[in-house]
């Protein structure tokens, strides 16, 4: 367990810049690995396979959010970013959080308060194009927008000192033809997509471009998200 300096904990699907960027921002010790934890194999080995900065290391571990894997007081810093809405018992998962989390430690997590235009149109294609089902398993990702219902959670687990800022940010994506069935592809939804006929997948798809198109640039997709970001100390 790290013992000096300072860690993060973040849940991450699929890994990458998160960990490693705010890993070097929480001013993780280079000497100390800074554990993750992820709840797929999977995701796992995709996560230790990325190229890290130097002087940064990250401990990928498997763990669930709800009983976290690691011992009482032992980081600094927890980071969750899109992550709590997902998680089958919220304030379990923050009382988890908290037990990890040093007498002076500090969380930050991250909801979305509802869909971008990205995400309207994923789902109004998929309902469209596949099912009411697959439309439906992407309503999860927005189900924590209330910001009274955070504080309520944060504070409810035991936090104080609980500050909830509401973004408006731009979500970057990379150009719509390489990314828009990739991301179904890693969505709750991924089976029925591949389960529907190649018919229906074009259509999608060419629905989804067509929706997305006024947010076009030069270097892919600048879509408009809210997302309400909250942090507090033990
Ligand atoms: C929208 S992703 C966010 C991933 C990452 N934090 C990011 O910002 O890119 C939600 C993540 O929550 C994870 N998740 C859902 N339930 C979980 C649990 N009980 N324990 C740990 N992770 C969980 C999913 O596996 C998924 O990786």
């Amino acid at each position: 367990m790290p013992h000096c300096g300072q860690a993060s904990v973040c849940s991450t699907w699929p890994p990458g810049p998160v960990s490693s960027r705010d890993s070097r921002r929480a001013g993780s010790h280079p000497e100390v690995p800074s554990p993750a934890s992820i709840l797929t194999r999977a995701w796992l080995e995709v996560g230790r396979g990325l190229p890290l900065p130097p002087g940064l290391t990250i401990d990928w571990r498997r763990g669930s959010a709800i009983a976290l894997p690691f011992d009482e007081g032992g980081f600094d810093v927890v980071l969750c970013q899109q992550g709590l809405q997902f998680f089958p018992d919220r304030l379990q998962a923050l009382r988890e959080m908290r037990r990890v989390l040093a007498p002076a430690g500090r969380v930050a997590l991250s909801a979305w308060t509802g869909p971008s235009p990205y995400f309207v149109a994923q789902r109004q294609g998929l309902e469209r194009h596949v099912s009411v089902e697959a439309a439906s398993t992407g309503l999860a990702a927005f189900s924590l927008g209330d910001a009274d219902e955070l504080r309520g959670l944060l504070q409810g687990a035991g936090f104080r000192d609980v500050v909830i800022q509401h973004v408006r940010m731009t979500l970057r994506l990379p150009p719509p033809e390489d990314f828009l069935l990739r991301h179904l592809s890693a969505l709750p939804m991924a089976a029925l997509v591949a389960a529907a006929s190649e018919e229906a997948r074009a259509a999608l798809i060419a629905h989804m471009k067509e929706a997305t198109s006024p947010y076009v640039d030069g270097y892919g997709l600048a879509v408009p998200q809210e997302v309400n970001v909250a942090t507090a100390r033990v």
